[in-house]
């Protein structure tokens, strides 16, 4: 009876100081104030396909603006790929780590980022942050487990696979030697079936509703990740409506005209989301990310640019790997290009960093919000590019990169220098600045744009030192023969100095063997395009297929 009486006692006790231990924690977590985190990825846009890069031909004037009001990335690094550069994202760690690295993921394959990995919207929901993806994953859909919300994000509504047509929302891939395609457009868990419009526009009122329909209690953590400026299907025809098309008639090519058409909603759509913010009163506690997943792609039916550099997507030269990237926040020094190493592993501390939260261990990405914001030297030194499945690997050291393996000879040239064609004369640069959403905003928020500080748009353009000319004796590795170069003073890769620095060589080759001792081998190698995902088994849907495998 006593005992009992004690024991109960104690207990009430032990409860009372629960209940005040987690309400302590709880008003605590509330007083921190933490700063909103506004994340837009633009999927294969190249380096030249935005004029702060130099280019006038397609106009980009809210991504400029928010370039000359924030920091420019110079040495901006991804994965080449993007479901490598999406996993790096997510993950701070490098893609050949996880076994996400290679050729992209396909609709018919089952494999996703590994659930013992913890990503970038579970770190932020545990922050307190309300936490929502626009656009594409591709990172995992063959489970259910692998989906956005299942893994940190309260929602998503977007494509999940590599791509996505603009109008249908359908996507089409090679299955048992045929072709197949489904519906890939999803609300959460359940197909957007009632969806219409252009899926760039349908990204940003998405994404737009989500801002005005943010409760201020908590921070926000959006994702915007655009179709855009990537074909709707493997090979398909470029996509954008024809009115946007016709502004761009100064585009010598069509195929080019479209593709800049696809640019400038893009644009458009970053110049909507900074004008939601503003209207939502939270622009100012919010910090902004605009970044490629990875370099542009030039073919027969895609039209990026990545020129002068060397190189596409897919290949682990620079036109593949340096891309476009920017961070916005309030107080940055203005027309600021930042020409410090930065790969899209640094994202997840960097950002972590930034909203003064803790940083994670053993992850490969380095926390430099510090450095970019104070216009320090960055800490990283080490880029590596390794992907197995294709069979090349790369190590960027200080200036210099060793390019090894088994590169893909048409992924490996300059490229682009016939897309820059103009029919009379492009829009006047002013003149597209001053009429763009940017410029209001900037004005709104008391940092009018004076477009006598763009010192960014001449500083960050590329100089191949008169070579961008040539594309004969270029170095291209196979069996013992390794590529290096010094991509400082040789940024567009033209001379290879293996024979002057034979001891680098040497070194630069023992780091990137010591780098791949590290290296999970991409997975599934049994079945790569699984027959049971066959979209016409699940209503003409890409679904889950491997949840009951
Ligand atoms: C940043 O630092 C570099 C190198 O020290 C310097 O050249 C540049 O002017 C600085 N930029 C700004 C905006 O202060
Ligand atoms: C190099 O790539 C080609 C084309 O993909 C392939 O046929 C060949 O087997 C690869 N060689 C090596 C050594 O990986
Ligand atoms: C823009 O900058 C230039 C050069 O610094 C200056 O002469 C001019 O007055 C500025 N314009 C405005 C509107 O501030
Ligand atoms: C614009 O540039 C001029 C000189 O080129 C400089 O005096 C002025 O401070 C700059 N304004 C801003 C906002 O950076
Ligand atoms: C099957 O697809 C059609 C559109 O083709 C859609 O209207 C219908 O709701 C889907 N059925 C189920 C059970 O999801």
């Amino acid at each position: 009876m006593c005992k009992q009486f004690i024991f109960h006692l104690i207990m009430g006790f032990v409860c009372t100081l629960c209940v005040v231990i987690v309400l302590i924690v709880y008003l605590n977590a509330e007083k921190v104030d933490r700063p909103n985190i506004v994340f837009i990825i633009a999927d294969d846009l190249g380096w030249n396909d935005v004029s702060f890069h130099g280019l006038d031909q397609i106009p980009t004037p809210n991504i400029d603006l928010l370039a000359y009001s924030g920091v420019a990335l110079d040495r901006y690094y991804t994965h080449c790929i993007c479901t490598p550069s999406r996993s790096a994202l997510l993950t701070g760690k490098y893609a050949h780590t996880i076994g996400m690295q290679g050729y992209p993921l396909v609709n018919s394959e089952d494999r996703g980022i590994p659930k013992t990995e913890k990503i970038m919207p579970q770190y932020f929901k545990d922050l307190g942050y309300a936490t929502h993806l626009v656009g594409k994953w591709h990172v995992g859909i063959s489970r259910t487990e692998f989906l956005p919300t299942l893994r940190g994000f309260d929602s998503h509504f977007g494509h999940r696979g590599g791509y996505i047509d603009y109008y249908e929302y359908t996507l089409e891939e090679d299955l048992d030697s045929s072709k197949v395609s489904g519906m890939c457009l999803y609300r959460n868990l359940t197909p957007a079936w009632d969806v219409e419009g252009y899926i760039t526009d349908v990204y940003t009122e998405t994404a737009k509703a989500i801002i005005e329909s943010h409760d201020e209690t908590k921070p926000l953590y959006l994702m915007v990740a655009h179709n855009a400026p990537h074909s709707g299907n493997d090979g398909a025809l470029m996509q954008a409506p024809p009115e946007d098309v016709r502004s761009m008639r100064h585009v010598e090519l069509p195929g080019r005209r479209i593709y800049a058409a696809m640019v400038k909603k893009l644009d458009e759509s970053v110049g909507d989301i900074l004008e939601a913010l503003l209207l939502k009163g939270i622009l100012e506690k919010t910090i902004i990310i605009f970044v490629t997943d990875n370099g542009g792609m030039t073919s027969s039916s895609s039209y990026g640019s990545n020129f002068p550099l060397r190189g596409m997507k897919m290949s682990p030269f620079e036109g593949g790997v340096r891309g476009v990237g920017l961070l916005w926040a309030p107080g940055l020094l203005p027309d600021y290009l930042w020409k410090g190493y930065i790969h899209v592993a640094d994202w997840l501390p960097t950002l972590l960093s930034a909203v003064g939260a803790k940083l994670p261990e053993g992850i490969d990405g380095l926390d430099l919000w510090n450095h970019i914001k104070l216009n320090k030297t960055s800490p990283r030194n080490n880029i590596f590019e390794i992907d197995d499945y294709t069979g090349y690997a790369s190590i960027i050291s200080g200036d210099f990169k060793l390019v090894t393996g088994n590169v893909t000879i048409k992924y490996s040239h300059h490229k682009g220098r016939d897309l820059v064609g103009v029919i009379g004369t492009e829009h006047s640069y002013e003149d597209n600045i001053r009429k763009s959403k940017m410029y209001s905003v900037l004005e709104k928020i008391g940092r009018p744009f004076n477009i006598t500080n763009i010192s960014l748009k001449t500083n960050s353009k590329i100089n191949c030192k008169g070579k961008d000319n040539e594309d004969n004796d270029l170095c291209y590795p196979h069996n013992d023969k390794l590529c290096l170069f010094n991509i400082k003073e040789d940024p567009c890769e033209k001379i290879d100095l293996a024979e002057v620095y034979p001891d680098l060589v040497i070194k630069l080759e023992k780091d990137l063997k010591m780098e791949m001792t590290r290296l999970i081998p991409r997975y599934p190698i049994p079945v790569f395009r699984d027959t049971r995902s066959a979209p016409r088994l699940f209503n003409y849907t890409w679904a889950p297929f491997a949840d009951s495998l």
